[in-house]
């Protein structure tokens, strides 16, 4: 069983998405994959487990009791290949109750190691502090990814991360390996440019060479729960797929000049008297789009299959204005992955916004 932690003191820098998407990634590969989540926020149980009520038992009981409550009381079935043990707020009470207890940052190893048989990847995510929960996500992991967003605090978060993996070495004797992968990155702007070149300067051996770039998908898919392997076509999904493929040992897939043309070839054009709307599914068997523009209702607004391949375009007849709008693939309301401009709408949840 490989044991990987997602860690970066930062907030927000894409651990939980990385720690879903991956695990949903490696699941896909056909391996068999169990998701801890170790943040009181509970953020990655919310995202694998939207109905987070029914659940009963959590991490905090293995961590509390390592040596006697079974794993399988707390273990949660998502999906065939893939276990969660899952979190909520009453984890944050960990970091008072364990003080001064024995072995208290080696809990998690122990409870893992009663299930070591049973998966091929175990997947930890981490919340945005360096204590006992961190360190005991550190100890439980040979392996350590730490996401980095376009943000100073970030970068300064990896060191935060390898000082608390030589103080575990050095007092427990724990070695592990970690790898810096760059999330949220966004070719247009000056600071992801800049931040990616300091990175791989830096770290240079210790880099993934897949970077995951900034894409509406993933915000929605983790925020509603959808997972990312069912946006088919999102650029979310194939960043987190060559990830995987990583992780695993082969190749990075992502290709990289190619689908930025891409994604700038699929973006909301302005054509003639309106605009271009285009999406890429091969699968789908029919796509709508609906706006304010036509009241949400995409009955007459069709998209068609141009080139038999899967490539979906309509030209919108659109004053100049500002306009929200979605597309409906088959039966699903999704935003349109290839425009990172993006809005909140009342019963509509997240829409994509579009300039005439
Ligand atoms: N590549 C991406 N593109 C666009 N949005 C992203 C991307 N990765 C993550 N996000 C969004 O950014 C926000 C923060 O991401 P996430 O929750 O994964 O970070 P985190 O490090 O787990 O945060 P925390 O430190 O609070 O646990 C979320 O709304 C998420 O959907
Ligand atoms: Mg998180």
């Amino acid at each position: 069983m490989r044991r990987i932690a997602i860690a970066n003191q930062k907030g927000g820098c894409g651990k939980t998405t990385t720690a879903v998407c991956l695990a949903l990634c490696l699941k896909d590969m056909g391996n068999r994959v169990l998701v801890t989540d170790m943040d009181p926020q509970g953020s990655t149980t919310q995202s694998l487990y939207p109905n987070r009520e029914a659940i009963q038992h959590t991490v905090y009981e293995l961590l509390m009791d390592s040596d006697t409550v079974p794993v399988s009381s707390v273990l949660t079935n998502i999906d065939e290949g893939l276990d969660l043990l899952p979190a909520d707020v009453i984890l944050s009470t960990v970091e008072q109750l364990l003080s001064g207890r024995s072995e208290r940052e080696s809990r998690l190893r122990k409870v893992l190691s009663r299930v070591d048989e049973d998966y091929d990847y175990v997947i930890i995510d981490s919340p945005p502090n360096v204590g006992i929960l961190t360190f005991n996500a550190l100890m439980a992991a040979d392996e350590i990814i730490i996401p980095v967003d376009p943000s100073l605090f970030s970068l300064q978060g990896v060191g935060r991360v390898t000082d608390a993996l030589d103080l575990l070495e050095n007092i427990n004797g724990h070695t592990t390996t970690y790898k810096v992968l760059a999330t949220m990155y966004d070719s247009r702007t000056r600071i992801s440019r800049e931040l990616l070149a300091a990175l791989k300067s830096s770290y240079e051996q210790s880099c993934f060479k897949t970077i995951i770039r900034n894409n509406v998908t993933l915000k929605e898919s983790t925020g509603f729960g959808v997972p990312i392997t069912q946006y088919r076509g999102s650029r979310g999904l194939s960043d987190y797929k060559s990830l995987a493929n990583e992780v695993a040992g082969n190749d990075a897939t992502q290709k990289f000049i190619e689908t930025e043309a891409m994604e700038n070839f699929l973006a909301p054009r302005r054509i003639g008297g309106g605009i271009l709307f285009s999406y890429m599914d091969s699968e789908a068997d029919s796509i709508v789009v609906q706006g304010d523009f036509n009241s949400w209702n995409g009955g007459r607004d069709a998209l068609l299959d141009v080139d038999g391949r899967g490539l979906w375009q309509r030209v919108g007849s659109l004053r100049p204005g500002t306009y929200r709008y979605r597309f409906v693939v088959d039966e699903r309301t999704v935003v349109d992955p290839n425009n990172n401009f993006t809005e909140y709408v009342e019963e509509k949840g997240l829409v994509s916004v579009v300039e005439v």
